[in-house]
């Protein structure tokens, strides 16, 4: 048996031992990519860095970094989807290539020092090429010399072996994945780790990135060649156990326990409960993990905190199904507390934030839960088709708390379905109304353009022509959050600014909005708007045609915008906080009144 803690502490003490500097974890909430919103690769965080920047630890990093990816929440609840998850991974950040890369991951996996699987149980994919990259056949080879059998080596287009970038744009390349034969013997001859029959488990991916996506989806040639791996830490405990689940792993070991007792139920004894068992402890440890983060968010209506209201919402209803109360719900959150607090010590500085946001959101949707529950019932058997349409749909939103997914849940127990459509038109018309505007991300995905976002995004490049006026060349974009409502702009800076300082950078944003500067756009290739002395914030991320905002002599910045169109439109610019982010980096909330 071997522990998700062994696994950690063997992997990065391999990688140490080979000159690996051992990074920290990174947020779940990404600092400077605001085309996704969680972190959901060891690598994101590391992308200006495989795109050639110098990392201060050096060419060679390995860490455990923490996952959010909510694009399957729907298979949460079989054996192996989660929406948190850890990533073990190793970067040569343009050091080592192909040739090391897969012979310590032979190694580390083969050698009874270390894992000790038996070669024979293992396979691999590798590219088999296209017209944008050739056919991988040193990989091939490379596994041949450590001792995979020909017959273990599977060349597979794109669609499988190809990582990224994680954003839009962004670092990527062919891949080379490591597969765990389970033994299953009932498969066609045709199968192979393409197939997702459960014989093969992926326990671990190298990505060759070579290349950087263009925003007009072409690939370029990166100026290093990096090598970026991830083995997820739930299912390679899973798979070394030889267990059936992820959620029968010692990771999950203390919560599932906890919700067996509260609920008096047994785990593995029937499908639906079992089902929500796993629902239960995989959404509360995702709750806690983005509330007890560094850049922590908070249940919300916008963006990351819109998801994990969501999350928190859905957790509750199967909980309640299965007679969890609030007090039950806590209980399963301090176990994962304990659980990793010295692992991830922000959990320890954050415990009691952590408690207290997941009670007060566990409050305001208990409330009207019942409530809710009993019009949906009252709505759908009044139904005379099988759609719920979209008013009631957002009555169901709007009266009772209910994301829009979880009606859709509710709707599926049913044999039904909702219009989302016109859910999301009767949406836009309340907004409209009550004038709140806002940044909705239905399914994680939506680009808000509104009126409101528009004007703050150009705000937020007036703050920061104003901050680096005042402040110096030391200020630079670390982060950017935008609501319907307010700016959220983390920069760099040593020190709390004087009051002196915020006052006098409200005043020059106000003095740009009075002098009623235009806000012009242009497409223009990278390196003419490097020339032209624009800010970039995103190191290569855009690829070679890059959009650039200019307002007047105040500010040129590369950005994806959207804008508003003159600095006259924004109205009075109001900072309301300024305080410390993290270390080094100072954050800034303002308004537009
Ligand atoms: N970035 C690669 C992955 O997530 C290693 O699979």
């Amino acid at each position: 048996m071997i522990t998700g803690k062994e696994l950690r502490s063997k992997f990065l003490q391999f990688f140490k031992d080979r000159g690996h500097a051992i990074i920290p974890s990174a947020s779940l909430i990404p600092e400077n990519d605001p085309t996704v919103l969680f972190t959901t690769a060891g690598m994101h965080p590391l992308t200006p860095y495989l795109l050639g920047q110098n990392h201060p630890m050096g060419r060679r990093l390995a860490d455990v970094q923490k996952c959010v990816r909510t694009i399957d929440i729907d298979e949460v609840g079989d054996a192996s989807h989660l929406t948190f998850f850890e990533m073990l991974g190793n970067w040569s950040l343009g050091d080592y290539f192909k040739e090391q890369s897969i012979k310590w991951s032979y190694e580390f996996l083969t050698d009874e020092k270390y894992l000790g699987i038996a070669p024979e149980k293992l396979s691999v994919t590798v590219f088999c090429g296209d017209a944008d990259a050739p056919r991988d056949e040193q990989s091939a080879k490379l596994w041949l010399e450590c001792g995979i059998k020909e017959d273990h080596i599977y060349y597979l287009p794109k669609k499988n072996n190809w990582w990224g970038p994680a954003g839009i744009t962004g670092p990527c390349g062919s891949d080379t994945e490591i597969f765990y034969d389970t033994g299953k013997d009932d498969c066609s001859p045709e199968c192979s780790p393409a197939c997702d029959c459960g014989k093969w488990l992926e326990i671990w991916n190298n990505v060759f990135m070579e290349y950087n996506k263009n925003a007009d989806g072409s690939f370029s040639p990166l100026a290093q060649c990096n090598v970026d791996t991830g083995m997820g830490l739930e299912r390679a405990v899973c798979v070394l156990n030889g267990l059936k689940s992820v959620y029968e792993t010692d990771l999950f070991a203390d919560a599932v326990d906890c919700i067996c007792k509260l609920a008096n139920v047994e785990y593995g004894k029937d499908k639906d409960t079992t089902r929500a068992i796993r629902i239960i402890a995989d959404h509360i440890r995702t709750a806690v993990f983005l509330l007890g983060d560094r850049l922590g968010i908070t249940p919300s209506n916008v963006d990351q905190g819109y998801v994990l209201r969501r999350i928190i919402r859905r957790a509750v209803r199967y909980a309640m199904q299965l007679g969890i109360d609030k007090s039950g719900i806590d209980q399963i959150a301090v176990v994962y507390l304990n659980q990793y607090q010295d692992v991830y010590p922000e959990l320890k500085e954050n415990r009691e934030k952590v408690i207290d946001e997941l009670s007060r959101e566990q409050e305001r949707f208990g409330k009207t839960l019942v409530s809710g529950e009993k019009e949906f019932h009252k709505i759908t058997d009044k139904l005379e088709s099988k759609i719920i349409d979209g008013k009631n749909a957002f009555r169901l939103y709007d009266t009772f708390g209910f994301p829009i997914e979880l009606t859709e849940e509710l709707a599926h127990e049913k044999g039904l379905s909702v219009d989302v459509e016109a859910f999301k038109a009767c949406y836009a018309e309340h907004q409209t109304k009550s004038q709140i505007g806002s940044e909705q991300h239905f399914k994680g995905g939506l680009q808000d353009n509104s009126e409101a976002t528009s004007k703050l995004h150009t705000a937020t490049h007036l703050l920061q022509a104003a901050l680096r006026k005042i402040l110096g060349d030391e200020v630079k974009q670390k982060g950017s959050n935008i609501t319907a409502e307010r700016l959220r702009f983390d920069f760099s800076f040593h020190r709390p600014m004087t009051p002196e300082e915020v006052a006098e950078a409200q005043r020059l944003v106000n003095d740009a909005i009075e002098r009623k500067i235009p806000v012009i756009f242009e497409e223009m290739p990278i390196e003419e708007a490097r020339e032209k002395g624009a800010m970039g914030l995103f190191g290569d991320k855009y690829g070679e045609i890059v959009k650039v905002y200019t307002i007047g002599d105040v500010s040129m910045e590369m950005c994806g915008g959207p804008h508003a169109t003159n600095t006259g439109e924004l109205g009075e610019f109001v900072i309301t906080k300024e305080q410390s982010s993290s270390s080094g980096v100072r954050r800034i909330k303002a308004e537009l009144h």
